[in-house]
């Protein structure tokens, strides 16, 4: 596509003498006689380069200049000014005029300055290109899900996050409050500030002063110099509370200070210094059970919970399974050089059935571990369940019983059978695997009518 220069003159000649020249050199030209008719034309060309005349009737190259919308890929503007009114050529500079030239105008000086401002125009489109393909990292598009419920979160995430809006996000662990937070700043006019998240529950109640609002030098024994707080770091940016429900009581009091107020104080200081942060809290315990207890304030409740997004438990949106599973296969395949394609249906049928009381996090973790151990394309039902069932823990078997209760019996003879399935029919192997007493586990099968194949007499393994 052609670079378009947009020239702007009141004086007709000037105009055509100027467009030959331009076109000559492969420029789609557009003119316009008066600052206003250039407005209108910036705003349908979209030039990249606009060349003025400064001193034209009614608007000004100036006023022109100062007029146009203060976009992101904005238009050179290259002001043209009679020769001796150098004074003005610089006052143009400063107001953001990118060049200017004198008349009389030389051809290959012109034609110099308008390639170089294309090429700066170049340059600015490749570097919005770049921030904006690192801010899509984190943008709304990172949230999966295509559950009407998560469709309509991430609705209001976008809504949101263009207004400086104080959010708390409330939901189970894991189910991706802090994924969320991360969204609505990446996603507002503060993306370039910093994203600093507090975890309330892990800072010491005799640090969080500290931590949050720093220190003057000596404000402490151990306060060596002066150290700015997380909340003076943050400045223009968003700070995440997490976990907020578990900030003790006394450290309750000093943020709601802060967040009357908008200014902290160092500790050990004097002045107070301004803040600008937006808050975003987090926390998956029931806060108004903690207000009728007393354990949370009322006054802090009130100014955290302006907007309340409520993360739903992964269980209670199941259409969210299969494109967070495709997503996390893609990631751990990238992750591990491994090319896992897909989850069998029964294993997927058992994915969703699953309770997964860690959530989204879980069920990362699960297809993590199971793209790492897999040695298939497919991962089977055995893949995912001997992780999701039997993974040890701390030498404990982790077993989540179902809301809805199971049948024990069934699961026994299922759990006999595979035993006996996998060890080939010998029935001390599968009573080893159960580390179960041999006795026991033909009792057992006895009682549950299975028959063990008959392969059980392995010699000395049957006492
Ligand atoms: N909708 C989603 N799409 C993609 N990844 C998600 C989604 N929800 C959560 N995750 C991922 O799951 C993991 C846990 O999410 P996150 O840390 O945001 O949860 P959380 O609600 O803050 O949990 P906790 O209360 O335990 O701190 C992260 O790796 C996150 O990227
Ligand atoms: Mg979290």
């Amino acid at each position: 596509m052609k670079p378009m220069v947009l020239v702007v003159d009141d004086e007709p000649l000037q105009r055509e003498i100027m467009k030959t020249i331009l076109d000559g050199a492969g420029y789609e030209t557009h003119t316009a006689g008066s600052g206003r008719e250039a407005l209108v034309l910036a705003a349908k060309f979209k030039p990249e380069v606009i060349l003025t005349d400064l001193k034209m009737a009614g608007m000004d190259g100036i006023e022109l200049l100062e007029s146009l919308p203060a976009t992101e890929v904005a238009p050179a503007v290259i002001i043209v000014t009679a020769h001796g009114t150098i004074a003005s050529a610089v006052d143009a500079l400063k107001r953001g005029a990118l060049d200017y030239l004198t008349k009389p105008l030389d051809k290959d000086k012109v034609l110099f300055t308008v390639r170089k401002a294309c090429e700066r125009g170049e340059i600015l489109k490749e570097n919005v290109r770049l921030k904006k393909e690192l801010f899509d990292r984190f943008s709304l598009e990172g949230i999966v899900g295509q559950s009407p419920r998560m469709t309509e979160i991430v609705n209001l995430l976008r809504k949101v996050a263009g207004a400086s809006a104080t959010v708390m996000l409330r939901g189970e662990s894991g189910t991706g409050k802090e994924l969320a937070a991360r969204a609505i700043h990446y996603n507002s006019p503060r993306r370039a500030r910093p994203f600093t998240a507090i975890n309330c529950a892990a800072i010491p109640e005799s640090l969080f002063e500290s931590e949050l609002f720093g220190h003057e030098p000596g404000a402490f024994t151990g306060a060596v110099g002066r150290r700015e707080g997380l909340i003076e770091m943050t400045q223009g940016g968003t700070l995440l509370l997490d976990e907020v429900g578990d900030l003790p009581m006394a450290m309750q009091s000093k943020l709601l200070r802060v967040l009357q107020d908008r200014e902290i104080r160092r500790v050990g200081g004097k002045e107070a210094v301004k803040v600008d942060v937006r808050i975003i809290s987090a926390t998956n315990k029931n806060l108004e059970i903690e207000l009728e207890k007393g354990t949370f304030r009322e006054d802090l409740y009130y100014r955290l919970n302006v907007v309340l997004i409520e993360l739903p438990p992964l269980r209670e949106r199941p259409d969210d399974i299969v494109p967070l599973v495709d997503f996390f296969l893609r990631k751990y395949n990238n992750e591990f050089g491994r090319r896992v394609r897909a989850v069998s249906p029964e294993a997927l049928r058992a994915l969703r059935d699953y309770r997964w009381p860690g959530n989204v996090r879980q069920l990362e973790s699960v297809i993590e571990r199971a793209v790492l151990l897999s040695e298939a394309e497919v991962l089977s039902l055995e893949d995912i369940s001997s992780i999701l069932f039997a993974r040890r823990f701390d030498g404990r078997l982790q077993f989540e019983l179902p809301d809805e209760g199971l049948d024990y019996e069934a699961l026994e003879r299922t759990v006999l059978q595979q035993a006996l399935q996998r060890s080939g029919g010998v029935a001390s192997k599968a009573a080893r695997l159960l580390r179960m007493n041999y006795k026991a586990f033909l009792y057992r099968l006895e009682k549950f009518g299975i028959k063990d194949g008959g392969n059980e007499r392995e010699g000395e393994e049957s006492k």
